[in-house]
């Protein structure tokens, strides 16, 4: 006899279960996020009860076969720099960022281009109807493309569309979230819908070969929403973020099985869709005004590629018992660290002050050798002065105010000669190729020395 299905609490957070409902999840501590959910039975003869009588696998060695995973390139180059090379067929990705980014926008034009290079490409859109799909495509100049689409949110329907259909090279599902699994008495976007609905995919992805590209919605706060466990079952996590007040957009490869997570793509998005932008720090600073006080250069590197990017800082006496700390693309913490620093190492006070700190463009600023760039900015605010027009800042800021050395010197001070930059404040450690650049260097050892030079009290 088939035992009934259990009904169980399941955290929409993290995907952890519990017999009874609770206010707080026992698992992530995250608060009212327990629904109820039947999950199936196990089917008779599947061993969940009994344990079943194994059969011997072949062990193998780890020595390569001098056989690189086959890359289907994307035709899109901004995508295939973040995939390491075009994607993998048979692995699945899954790609988050926040409404009205331009997820759907983004992989419609990628269905176009990889079926430009004769590959099949099925578009299922739970979210629009096929008309509006079309619409889009007809925007985006995009409507003699040869991709296959349906409206459809039903998963045994698309599995059953993909199984008659067995040539399709990238399949793309707009969203995860939409799907539902008849056999699953939750409804769509809950946990157990979306892991069954991953679940499928990927295993039809990895019989058929063909690559299987997802899209996630995000919460609030930026994380892809569902369970993380989507995220281990997928072979590659990618995210797409930007401001909306802003043009700009940047793929980031957060996981991926085929290659490194370090690159990133840039875009802008435009009036005829996305276009690849191959030479971002031309226009990150492109509207600089570099005569302002509190605005510095940071010659960043995100993976192998420099990117030149400006951060504006605004100091300001404050009314306030408490002064305000605002921060946009980049870590409220870090500047809290560095003002600390300032203050502690290098006798400079911003406790009566509102600090706002700004990165250009919309762009999120994760490295650590930033740090510089920050607190050149941070001074030349408060001290009224601007910076000099041609100089541009990197290094990590230790707590005890040291400035350490960053990674890819002459990758970062190449970039910043190429655009006409004539001067690096750079850490006095720190590997430099001999005759790379004749960009001028100041090398700092502390940030005191900064503080003298750019500082109110220099
Ligand atoms: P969309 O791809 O629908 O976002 P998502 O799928 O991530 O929710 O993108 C919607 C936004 O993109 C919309 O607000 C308008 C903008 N957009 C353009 O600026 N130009 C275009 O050519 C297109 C198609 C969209
Ligand atoms: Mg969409």
């Amino acid at each position: 006899m088939a035992k009934p299905a259990r009904a169980s609490f399941v955290c929409q957070n993290c995907g952890g279960a519990s017999q009874r409902w609770v206010g707080k999840c026992p698992s992530c501590g995250e608060w009212n996020t327990l629904v109820e959910e039947t999950a199936a039975a196990p089917p008779p003869g599947s061993g969940m009860s009994r344990q079943s009588r194994g059969r011997a696998v072949t062990l193998e060695t780890l020595a390569a076969r001098g056989e690189a995973p086959p890359r289907m390139p994307t035709g899109n180059a901004e995508v295939d720099r973040v995939t390491g090379g075009g994607i993998v067929p048979g692995s699945a990705l899954l790609i988050g960022g926040e409404p009205g980014i331009g997820k759907s926008t983004l992989l419609l034009q990628l269905c176009a281009s990889l079926a430009a290079t004769g590959r099949r490409t099925l578009y299922f859109s739970g979210e629009e109807a096929a008309a509006q799909v079309r619409l889009r495509a007809e925007r985006l100049g995009l409507s003699d493309a040869p991709v296959l689409l349906a409206s459809e949110t039903n998963l045994s329907n698309i599995l059953a569309t993909l199984g008659e259909d067995r040539r399709a090279d990238l399949v793309v599902i707009d969203s995860i979230q939409t799907l539902w699994a008849d056999a699953l008495d939750a409804a769509p976007g809950t946990v157990s819908q979306v892991r069954a609905a991953t679940g499928s995919l990927i295993r039809y992805a990895k019989q058929s070969g063909a690559a299987m590209l997802l899209v996630g919605h995000v919460t609030k706060d930026g994380q892809l929403a569902g369970p993380k466990v989507v995220e281990h079952m997928v072979d590659t996590v990618l995210s797409f973020e930007g401001d909306r007040g802003h043009p700009f957009r940047i793929l980031r490869a957060v996981k991926n099985r085929f290659g490194a997570t370090d690159e990133i793509g840039v875009f802008e998005m435009a009036q005829q869709g996305l276009r690849e932008v191959s030479n971002p720090s031309e226009l990150f600073l492109g509207d600089r005004d570099a005569k302002a006080p509190g605005a510095a250069v940071f010659a960043g590197v995100e993976g192998t590629r420099p990117l030149l990017v400006e951060i504006q800082a605004l100091v300001a006496p404050s009314v306030l018992g408490t002064p305000r700390r605002a921060v946009v693309g980049w870590d409220t913490n870090r500047l809290s660290m560095l003002l600390a620093v300032l203050d502690a190492r290098c006798g400079v006070s911003l406790a009566q002050h509102d600090v706002y700190l700004n990165v250009a463009g919309g762009l999120k600023i994760t490295e650590p050798a930033a740090d510089l760039a920050a607190a050149a900015a941070l001074l030349s605010s408060l001290s009224g002065d601007a910076l000099p027009s041609d100089h541009v800042y990197f290094g990590e800021i230790s707590l005890s105010g040291a400035v350490r050395a960053a990674g890819h010197m002459t990758t970062r001070l190449k970039e910043a000669q190429k655009l006409g930059f004539k001067r690096a404040v750079v850490p006095a450690a720190g590997d430099l190729e001999a005759g790379a650049t004749r960009i001028g260097l100041e090398r700092l050892s502390h940030l005191k020395e900064l503080a003298e030079s750019v500082g109110p009290c220099h």
